[in-house]
């Protein structure tokens, strides 16, 4: 039986498979009304609209969340690229000036305009492959000036994208600078935290040490930043567990997080950010997902885009490494991209689909010859370019 809902209404049938955060429907409709998500379900189910949008046995998900990503940088690390296959690790070209260090020299060159057309360009991509929300940090600048403009040029990026952005001015010491987590505090916060959603902090050996990264996370949560961390990515360092204690909404990477790490986050709720990108390019080993998946900590999946240790733009192509080289199931995978990297970025609005949910919704044909199945997109490594996206329940693409 229809039923008839009041208001702006645009009722997108025809969907092969949809992918709604928590469950698959087979031939779904989804209605939207000013825009949010009004009725999702079987689509011979459907109520009436007086607009239609035939998906045309698409795949349909929700927006896409990229829940970690460096994605407002200038400059090139191709040859930060040719060192590390000849074989020198991406720390040891950091201590040497190399690494991060050359994108700060090249940011801080480029205008805040230069940052927005770059990052604009970068999100329109992302678009292309139906992601609807973008987390952004800063940590280029490493000056409360260049810190600002950072984010300044990530939050005028946005739209039609949506971007959270995330202060990490402590995600590398100058070089000569002893007090500089003084600076990060004293002078780089004040600026920052009203352009910033999250604060963020490098937590690791031969970045900031637990003590210097509590310190960080503290005075930003004291001036209502929400919090996650960069932890156990090179080295163990305990980060993951002193994130979650202060209630963290992310911690990410987690290659060498431990049972206590993995119980704190357990019990805070904190979500675990994998980044299969950073993974395969510097060779590190997996997170322990079989520890993370019974403790029941939430697996979200970042492109962790950045010119150095992940120069990845493809959320799905991130998806199905996450399936191969970490072991997320297909499942895992679809839910890491949509509902559960939303909550790492502290908007539970969206990546799920069903009454009251933002009406962002991604539409994919399969690669050629292929069924029109989820599990098809994970399976085939990206390149999955939206046949349609609608953002807040408009067509954006
Ligand atoms: O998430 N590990 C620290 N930050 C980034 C790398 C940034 C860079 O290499 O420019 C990461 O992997
Ligand atoms: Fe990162």
């Amino acid at each position: 039986m229809a039923t008839v809902l009041p208001g702006q209404r645009t009722l997108v049938r025809g969907i092969r498979q949809l992918w709604t955060g928590t469950a698959v429907i087979d031939h779904a409709a989804l209605l939207l009304v000013d825009g949010r998500v009004a009725w999702v379900g079987p689509e011979d189910g459907a109520p009436t609209a007086t607009d239609h949008f035939d998906a045309g046995g698409a795949v349909g998900m929700p927006g896409l969340v990229d829940p970690h990503t460096h994605a407002t940088f200038a400059g090139s690390r191709a040859g930060d690229f040719e060192r590390r296959l000849a074989g020198e690790s991406y720390t040891a070209i950091l201590e040497a000036g190399g690494g991060i260090h050359s994108t700060v020299a090249a940011t801080r060159a480029a205008s805040e305009d230069d940052l927005v057309s770059y990052t604009r360009a970068r999100l329109s991509e992302m678009l292309a492959y139906g992601v609807t929300t973008v987390e952004i940090k800063s940590g280029y600048g490493l000056t409360a000036e260049d810190e600002a403009k950072m984010l300044r040029a990530a939050r005028r990026a946005a739209g039609p994208v949506d971007v959270v952005t995330t202060f990490l001015g402590a995600h590398a010491r100058p070089p000569g600078q002893a007090d500089y987590v003084d600076r990060v505090i004293g002078e780089q916060l004040p600026l920052c935290a009203p352009l910033a959603d999250a604060i963020d902090v490098y937590c690791d050996r031969g970045a900031f040490t637990l003590e210097e990264a509590e310190r960080v996370l503290r005075a930003g949560k004291a001036l209502g930043l929400a919090v996650r961390i960069h932890a156990e990515q090179v080295a163990f360092t305990g980060g993951a567990a002193m994130a979650a204690s202060l209630g963290a909404q992310s911690a990410d990477h987690l290659e060498h997080i431990d049972d206590d790490g993995i119980r704190a986050m357990a019990d805070a709720g904190t979500v675990a950010v994998l980044l299969p990108g950073a993974m395969l390019y510097l060779r590190d080993p997996s997170p322990p997902v079989a520890r993370l998946r019974a403790a029941g900590v939430a697996l979200a999946i970042g492109t962790d885009l950045n010119p150095g240790s992940s120069p990845v733009r493809d959320l799905w192509s991130c998806a199905t490494l996450a399936c191969l080289t970490m072991g997320l199931t297909v499942h895992e995978a679809l839910a890491g991209i949509t509902v559960h990297a939303a909550r790492a970025v502290g908007r539970p609005d969206r990546g799920w689909l069903g009454p009251g949910a933002r009406g962002d919704l991604a539409l994919y044909d399969s690669p050629p010859g292929e069924p029109a199945e989820l599990r098809v997109l994970v399976q085939y490594m990206g390149g999955h370019r939206a046949k349609a996206v609608f953002k807040d329940g408009r067509r954006v693409l």
